[in-house]
């Protein structure tokens, strides 16, 4: 053994003990005759102390050692005559009577401290530095720690660890497959899966009543704070169950995972959101709760006053920031450019003030009388101080994601998104179908795999856009931590779906014959959902991207930059496979 403690452990209590540490040089400071060395690993800092007095030729070796050199130490504890109340060993040092240089090291190009003075691409390049940083280092601790806890929970409730392949087919729907060329089978491919979903439920159809999985899945779509294109879901899967059945046993572990992970107890029940009142309210189908700021629609009292761009709206709807009527004209002009982005699209904000007398100042007084303006107020139950932000458009739905926007960024402004607040809750009945634009179809929102509820199935004929999913997610501030939906397990419905979702009987077969035929050998009834591991570890660390929880991650173009990934073939290999490659420049 190189060492017989390690640089997080020591106390006062081990004083005159005689020890040996080893780990990395964090900072040398030569003070008079006396240099000190902070000594790094995984479990803390530990200083060290030489004395030139004493013995001046280990002092020199001291003075030598570079940043992150990785050395053995033998010493004797000693209480610390400066204590360092930042650290938990800072009331000891080493007082060292032997060192030996492990290995050396270049300069690191940036320093493995908390606040270091490396830009996001380098220390992406240099990942495994980076991770040598405390910051970084706990949140894989922390992610380990949830995946034990997950374990834990799941196999008390009688669910059992399968794994499925990495290697399937590709299949339409959904985002774009990541694919692998067979050189076994010269001209086709293998696609990585975007999650196992059609692989649990043919374990359902094994019998594997209670299946689980934290499953690598991939999708090569646009990246964003909360997406990479490898993340890590927990699958789960049930037979014989509805859909209370799932959220129920889902919430239960969701509050376990509060609970043991961040200490914190939720004791109600998680509130369930018709999507619909989702969009109304919030515009979106991940509403963070944390905060207010409710839409309310203006359509009945401000149109028809002769401001053309409200009488031409299909949809005017605010927000009521309380207490914000202090936002200056600068602010407000902020605002406005903010919310004209090309990203979110509006053409631009109508403001009002409720002033100290109560009385309404907007940006539209010449076109409302005062008391059209005061029913507005009433509308918002705004009061003396409030600033009150309206936008319109001729598409609902546009409009409403546009309010969304401003919503949150209110909430930033305002400071009322705290990392601390866990606001939680279940989104529920969304549509089975969303019109695509650029397909000229409808697709599933879900997946085509979902079932649509009971009382809706009758509609699939005659008006299939109003069908209602047995679908669920579970949003936490903002955040799909997971989603998931009772499955169809009859082969006629599933059939009956992807010739909705504009499948020929022989694309549908060809694509999804595996599981239509299976489900003509008995399914049982089914369901379940996936939980994105990334994204729960970011919550519960207060990250503001799941990347900061991935050991090595990509970035934004889908690089791993440490890796130099994604990269070009050689010729022999691209012959082997029989691929060429032809590319336009
Ligand atoms: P869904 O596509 O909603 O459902 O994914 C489930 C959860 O996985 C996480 N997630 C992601 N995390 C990081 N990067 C990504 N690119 C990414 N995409 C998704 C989210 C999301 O809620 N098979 C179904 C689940 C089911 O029906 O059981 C599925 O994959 O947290």
């Amino acid at each position: 053994m190189y060492r017989t403690h390690t640089c997080g452990e020591l106390r006062i209590t081990n004083v005159n003990q005689t020890v040996t540490l080893a780990g990395w040089v964090q900072r040398t400071r030569k003070m008079g005759g006396m240099t000190f060395v902070d000594l790094r690993d995984r479990y803390g800092i530990t200083q060290l102390v030489f004395n030139e007095e004493v013995d001046a030729e280990l002092c020199e070796q001291a003075n030598r050692l570079g940043r992150e050199y990785v050395i053995q130490v033998t010493g004797t504890v000693n209480e610390r005559f400066s204590k360092n109340a930042n650290l938990p060993t800072g009331d000891i040092e080493i007082i060292v009577s032997a060192l030996k240089v492990l290995n050396t090291s270049l300069t690191p190009p940036f320093t493995i401290e908390d606040n270091t003075d490396g830009g996001d691409d380098i220390r992406m390049k240099y990942r495994y530095l980076d991770l040598r940083r405390t910051a970084v280092r706990k949140n894989l601790e922390l992610r380990h720690k949830m995946t034990i806890e997950v374990r834990k929970y799941l196999d008390e409730q009688g669910f059992i660890e399968v794994e499925t392949p990495v290697l399937v087919g590709s299949t339409p729907e959904g985002a774009r497959d990541f694919v692998v060329p067979s050189r076994m089978n010269p001209g086709q491919f293998y696609a990585l899966p975007q999650s196992p979903q059609t692989l649990k439920q043919l374990l359902m159809v094994s019998g594997f009543d209670r299946y689980f999985q934290i499953a690598k899945c991939f999708r090569d779509e646009d990246l964003r704070a909360d997406r990479q294109p490898e993340f890590t879901q927990i699958d789960c899967e049930m037979s014989f169950v509805e859909q209370d059945d799932v959220i129920n046993l889902f919430e239960g572990m969701a509050k376990y995972l509060f609970k043991t992970i961040r200490g914190v107890e939720l004791t109600e029940p998680f509130q369930r959101m018709p999507w619909s009142e989702a969009m109304k309210y919030y515009g979106s189908d991940k509403p963070d709760l944390r905060f207010g700021m409710k839409f309310v629609e203006l359509m009945d009292i401000m149109k028809g006053h002769g401001f053309s761009v409200f009488d031409n709206a299909a949809y005017i709807g605010g927000i009521c920031a309380e207490g914000a009527a202090h936002y200056t004209r600068k602010q407000i002009d902020a605002l406005t450019e903010f919310v004209k982005k090309p990203q979110i699209g509006a053409k631009g904000l109508v403001y009002a003030r409720v002033e100290a007398d109560g009385h309404v100042k907007s940006s539209v007084d010449k076109f409302y009388p005062q008391e059209v303006l005061q029913q507005m107020k009433e509308a918002f139950g705004a009061k003396e101080g409030d600033l009150i932000l309206i936008l319109s458009g001729d598409d609902a739905m546009k409009t409403r994601k546009q309010l969304c926007e401003l919503r949150l960024e209110m909430g930033n402004q305002l400071g009322l998104r705290d990392k601390n607040k866990f606001a939680l809750l279940w989104v529920v009945d969304f549509p089975m179908f969303e019109w695509s634009d650029e397909e000229n179809r409808l697709m599933a929102m879900h997946h085509p795999f979902t079932h649509p509820k009971d009382e809706d199935i009758p509609l699939l004929d005659t008006d299939p856009a109003a069908v209602r999913a047995d679908a669920y997610d579970m949003v936490c501030n903002g955040v799909e931590l997971g989603g998931g939906s009772i499955r169809i397990h009859d082969s006629q419905l599933q059939a009956k779906m992807f010739e909705i979702l504009g499948f020929t009987p022989e694309r549908a077969q060809e694509q999804f014959g595996f599981l239509m035929n299976a489900f003509k050998y008995g399914a049982p009834p089914h369901g379940g959902l996936a939980y994105g591991l990334d994204r729960w570890v970011s919550i519960f660390a207060g990250l503001d991207s799941i990347r900061d929880c991935i050991a090595f991650p990509k970035n934004n173009s889908g690089r791993d930059v440490m890796l130099d990934a994604p990269s070009a073939l050689e010729p022999k290999q691209l012959e082997e496979l029989k691929l060429t490659v032809n590319i336009e420049n």
